[in-house]
């Protein structure tokens, strides 16, 4: 036999390359502190079950529960030789306690601890995701607050529309983030299952309490199937498809404060702390960190993608090619996290210029609409009314005139019944207070958005 934990049926040992390409340690080492608390509950289920005697089982506890304060005083010396981490902590309890830490191995396999351990840490970080996301919305909501009467253009195709209030802007933000704490609440559930005891893919002969041990982790259930326990990454998908979705939303708000930002808008600007320099131009204030997470969208698509291809042919049960699910999964969390926290930021800290935005509006048709609707209430039908603003409008474009320097003789060549309200109307901030149907831009309707909006948050 060759020097390895499973080498008993070897006569030839692996190469150097073949030992490295193999080894996960360098990696799933990340997973020490779960591997140690799945160990720590497998081993008082063992004892509780007397399929270990209390001797033994109190050697192991007191063995892993060392390693555990090693870990977290000086780390864990880990060797390449022991390939992962499960063997790495296996071979340190040997160190420690002697060959009794062999009795540990009982009842459980390496692919039901790998499974527990992915579980154990996506579910502890899961909470931690949603509690920075709610930070986000509450800056959101504190911004939106302070800019329920701050009007800008709304866009369509990247043309001025109608005009909106900043504030409903930034709630539609955090309508995105609650969606994105519903998904990662719920993928939760999935999470929240214990794999642990379904063993190599089969169960096993011991007599072991699956529901105990599951208990111990704090899981609700374990899984029913053992097959489905060892082979399922669903809720690492989930979590990296939410995270991907996150991510999106994320990397379109950066779109809009790089633009905003732009000396062409000048609706924004970004603070210091979240900008960056050029070693080139002295007068460079650049958003990089907006830059960044959208790049970084990017990456964690890549980290969904890798998985969702790594897993789409693998046969039940285990295989090998999981072991690649860890990098991409560990990358998208580390990526989530700050990615959130820079946004909460540069929302806490970001100058909006009202009077740009506002002015933005001024000089422009995005109030055709209103002399549209103005005209259909007085009983001109819509389609003609939206025809003759059509008119209007290309004759401004070519005279360089708004619709508001129209005469209002002019305007009532139209229609007799047009009198000097129509230019009340066409005001940006009248036609966007009156968009009061539910769910719109008037500030009676943001101001209703934000009020849920903090129950919302008050709620947890
Ligand atoms: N290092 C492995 C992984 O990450 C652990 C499970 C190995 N099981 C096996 N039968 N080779 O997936």
């Amino acid at each position: 036999p060759i020097k390895r934990m499973w080498g008993g049926r070897f006569e030839e040992a692996g190469d150097q390359l073949v030992n490295q390409f193999n080894a996960s340690i360098n990696f799933d080492q990340e997973m020490a502190a779960e591997d140690i608390e799945g160990s720590l509950a497998h081993v008082k289920m063992l004892k509780e079950t007397k399929i270990l005697s209390a001797a033994d089982a109190d050697k192991i506890t007191a063995g892993l529960e060392k390693l555990r304060e090693r870990l977290t005083s000086e780390g864990l010396p880990f060797s390449i030789d022991n390939e992962d981490i499960h063997m790495n902590i296996e071979a340190l309890l040997t160190e420690e306690i002697g060959p009794v830490a062999g009795k540990l191995h009982t009842g459980r396999s390496r692919n039901d601890q790998v499974a527990t351990d992915l579980h154990l840490y996506v579910k502890k970080r899961l909470p931690i995701i949603i509690r920075e996301l709610k930070k986000l919305q509450g800056e959101l909501v504190d911004k939106a607050e302070a800019n329920v009467e701050t009007i800008m253009p709304g866009y369509t195709h990247m043309q001025h529309a109608q005009p909106i209030s900043y504030g409903h802007y930034l709630m539609a933000y955090f309508q995105m983030f609650q969606r994105d704490v519903e998904r990662f609440e719920f993928n939760q559930q999935h999470t929240d299952l214990s794999p642990l005891g379904a063993a190599a893919l089969a169960g096993t002969t011991f007599p072991i309490d699956r529901q105990l041990s599951a208990k111990y982790l704090g899981f609700t259930e374990p899984y029913h199937n053992s097959l489905d326990a060892v082979s399922d990454r669903d809720f690492a998908l989930e979590f990296l498809s939410n995270a991907s979705i996150l991510m999106m939303h994320l990397s379109r708000l950066c779109e809009e404060l790089i633009y905003w930002c732009s000396y062409e808008f000048g609706y924004l600007e970004l603070a210091d702390s979240y900008s960056t320099g050029s070693s080139i131009m002295p007068q460079k204030k650049n958003p990089d960190m907006a830059e960044l997470i959208r790049g970084k969208a990017g990456r964690v698509y890549g980290d969904l993608f890798g998985l969702l291809t790594t897993m789409k042919g693998l046969p039940l049960a285990y295989n090998k090619d999981m072991q690649e699910d860890k990098e991409g999964l560990f990358d998208a969390i580390k990526t989530v996290l700050p990615s959130i926290k820079i946004m909460t930021g540069m929302i806490a800290t970001l100058q909006v210029n009202k009077d740009a935005m506002e002015h933005a509006t001024h000089h422009d048709f995005s109030n055709a609409t209103e002399l549209a609707d103005y005209l259909a209430t007085k009983g001109i039908p819509f389609r003609k009314a939206h025809e003759i603003v059509g008119e209007l409008v290309l004759k401004g474009l070519k005279t360089g005139t708004n619709l508001v320097d129209i005469p209002l003789e002019e305007y009532q060549k139209i229609s007799p019944k047009i009198n000097e309200d129509v230019y009340t109307v066409l005001q940006p901030k009248v036609a966007v207070e009156r968009r009061n149907s539910y769910g719109g831009t008037g500030f009676e309707q943001v101001r209703q958005q934000i009020k849920i909006a903090k129950d919302i948050l008050k709620s947890d």
